[in-house]
């Protein structure tokens, strides 16, 4: 394509692209095409299997595509560990929150920070100003300042869910993956939850999946509609809200 004199586009930090993964025969991720910029804050919908969870299980390396590339800041991620992929860069978010039920927030935050307490073991971990500093700031962040020494367990469902977010920030993605992050949320957790992610995306890619349309309209910058594992449609909120065969497959029912 041709551009204005010295005009680039920027380059997508990840682009995916013929991305196939077949379990038996039957194809869950098809033929996919899938780009995020930098800065860009991109949501994936569509019908319950339609393969959403798939892909993000396919960029974080947990399942091996058949065919097709990722690729990250440069990097082809189908060839790497799941291990180094985090380090590369990406982090990503499970439905279920998985933090440490009996360790206290400021403890799940530290344990995350990648210079934290794993590095040296237990025995000769010191706390860092460093750590320190930088577990405040993310619990600032996840609206969690007040409840630093409070137990995990003892926490509501939304700040858990938070708490599994900043312990993703402590690492400092370049790329944030959440699937489906305000499911079982209130409404008021859900409107802090869009406040955040607004934030969060500053200098970095967020790539959410969602059924909640509300949501999905506070923070969507560009919306991709997956159906039967292939883009059904691609745009902002509105166009794809208006497109008729997302209407048919989607949000009509
Ligand atoms: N490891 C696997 N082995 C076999 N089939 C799988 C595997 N992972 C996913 N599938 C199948 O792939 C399809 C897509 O599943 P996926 O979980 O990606 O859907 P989804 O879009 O996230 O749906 P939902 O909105 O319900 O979370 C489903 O039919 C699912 O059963
Ligand atoms: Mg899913």
């Amino acid at each position: 394509m041709s551009s204005p004199a010295g005009f680039q586009a920027a380059k997508p930090v990840l682009a995916i692209e013929g991305l196939t993964v077949s379990f038996d025969g039957f194809k869950a991720v098809n033929d996919l095409n899938l780009y995020v910029d930098r800065n860009e804050v991109h949501v994936v919908i569509g019908p319950n299997g339609a393969g959403k969870t798939t892909v993000l299980d396919l960029i974080c390396g947990k399942t091996k595509s058949t065919t097709g590339s990722i690729e990250f800041d440069g990097r082809e991620l189908t060839k790497m560990r799941e291990y180094d992929i985090v380090r590369a860069g990406v982090g990503r978010k499970f439905q279920n929150p998985s933090i440490y039920e009996n360790l206290t927030v400021f403890e799940n935050l530290e344990m995350s920070y990648p210079k934290g307490r794993k590095v040296f073991g237990a025995l000769f971990f010191k706390r860092t100003a460093e750590v320190v500093a930088r577990v405040e700031e993310v619990a600032g962040e996840i609206f969690l300042s007040e409840l630093l020494d409070k137990q995990a367990d003892l926490l509501s469902h939304g700040q858990k869910q938070w708490l599994e977010i900043g312990m993703l920030l402590m690492q400092d993605p370049a790329l944030l993956m959440l699937d489906e992050p305000v499911a079982g949320m209130s409404v008021s957790e859900r409107v802090q939850t869009a406040e955040l992610l607004n934030r969060i995306s500053k200098g970095r890619s967020v790539l959410v999946i969602e059924h909640d349309m509300e949501f999905v309209k506070s923070i969507a910058h560009r919306v991709t509609v997956l159906h039967q594992g292939k883009v059904l449609a691609e745009g902002s909120m509105e166009a794809v809200q208006t497109n008729p065969k997302v209407i048919e497959v989607y949000l009509g029912h």
